[in-house]
C-alpha cells in the first residue's frame, strides 16, 4: 500500500465513498459491463427504461426477479465491511452507492445515498406509494398493488431523473468533502461519472479502487489496483495504525 495515499486519507476530514457494481462482484453478483458484464447478453433499454416497462413489464419484471434471486442469496464481502469501518473513523462520511442491491445497508453502513434507488423496494404506478416487497421468487408477475395497479421496482431507469432528495445529499456533500474513495465502477453513468470530477475542481483528494483502470483514472490522484475485497481492508488496516485505533 502506497503510504503516501494513507497519510493523505488519515488527514481527511470529510471522506465520500462512492461505489458501483464492483463492490459486489465477490458477493456473487455479476456487475453491468466487462466480459461477464449483464449488459452483453441484456439489452439496457429493453430492460431498464420506462418505455420498457411500459411496453412489456412481464419480460422486466423477470429479470429484476432473477437479480433479485441472486442478490437475495449474497452476502456483505470484505470490502462492504471495511467501508462500515470507515464510517466509523471519520466524523464526516457519506457513501454513494450506484447499487441497487442494499449489501451496503445489511454491511451496518448508516450514512448512504442509494441513488439509483434499491431492488427490494416496489412503487405503485397509480399512487407512487412505496413499500418492501422481499419475496423471492415473486409469487405474480408483474406484482400488484393492492389498489390493483402495477408496481414497478423502485429504481432509476435510464433516461429517469435521479429523486431529488438523493441528488441533494449528494451535491451538498461534493460541495464540503476533501476526499473522495471511489470503489468498483466503470465511471460512465452520470450523474456519479461526473463526482470525482467535482470533488477534484473543490481541491479534493481522490483514491480510485478497481481491478482495472477506468475513465476516473486519468484524474485520481491514486488509483489502487485489485479486487475491493483485498484492497479496502488493507485501507482500513493502515488507517488503524497510522491513527492508533485498536481493532
Ligand atoms: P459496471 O459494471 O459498469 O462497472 C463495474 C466496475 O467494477 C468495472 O470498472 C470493473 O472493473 C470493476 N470491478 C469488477 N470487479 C471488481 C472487484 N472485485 N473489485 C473492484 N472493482 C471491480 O457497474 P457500474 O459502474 O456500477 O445503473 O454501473 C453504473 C450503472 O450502470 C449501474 O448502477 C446501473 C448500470 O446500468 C442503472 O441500472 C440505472
Amino acid at each position: 500500500m502506497n503510504e503516501k495515499v494513507v497519510e493523505r486519507l488519515a488527514q481527511a476530514k470529510s471522506l465520500l465513498v462512492i461505489t458501483g457494481a464492483g463492490i459486489s462482484a465477490e458477493s456473487g453478483i455479476p456487475t453491468f459491463r466487462g466480459a461477464d458484464g449483464l449488459w452483453k447478453n441484456y439489452r439496457a433499454e429493453e430492460l431498464a427504461t420506462l418505455d420498457a416497462f411500459e411496453r412489456d413489464p412481464e419480460t422486466v419484471w423477470q429479470w429484476d426477479d432473477w437479480r433479485r434471486s441472486i442478490i437475495g442469496k449474497a452476502e456483505p464481502n470484505p470490502g462492504h465491511l471495511a467501508i462500515k469501518e470507515l464510517e466509523d473513523m471519520f466524523e464526516s462520511f457519506l457513501l454513494i452507492t450506484q447499487n441497487v442491491d442494499g449489501l451496503h445497508s445489511r454491511s451496518g453502513v448508516k450514512n448512504i445515498v442509494e441513488i439509483h434507488g434499491n431492488l427490494w423496494r416496489v412503487r405503485c404506478t397509480r399512487e407512487g406509494k412505496v413499500s418492501m416487497l422481499m419475496d423471492i421468487p415473486l409469487k405474480s408477475i408483474p406484482p400488484k398493488c393492492d389498489c390493483g395497479a402495477v408496481l414497478r421496482p423502485d429504481v432509476v431507469w435510464f433516461g429517469e431523473s435521479i429523486p431529488s432528495y438523493a441528488l441533494d445529499l449528494s451535491f451538498n456533500i461534493l460541495e464540503q468533502c476533501d476526499t473522495l474513495i471511489v470503489v468498483g465502477t466503470s465511471g460512465v453513468v452520470y450523474p456519479v461519472a461526473s463526482f470525482p470530477q467535482t470533488v477534484k475542481d473543490n481541491g479534493g483528494y481522490v483514491v480510485e479502487v478497481n481491478v482495472e483502470p477506468t475513465p476516473i483514472s486519468a484524474i485520481a490522484d491514486a488509483s489502487l489496483y485489485g479486487n475491493s475485497g483485498d484492497v479496502l481492508p488493507m485501507v482500513v488496516k493502515w488507517l488503524r495504525e497510522r491513527k492508533g485505533i485498536k481493532a
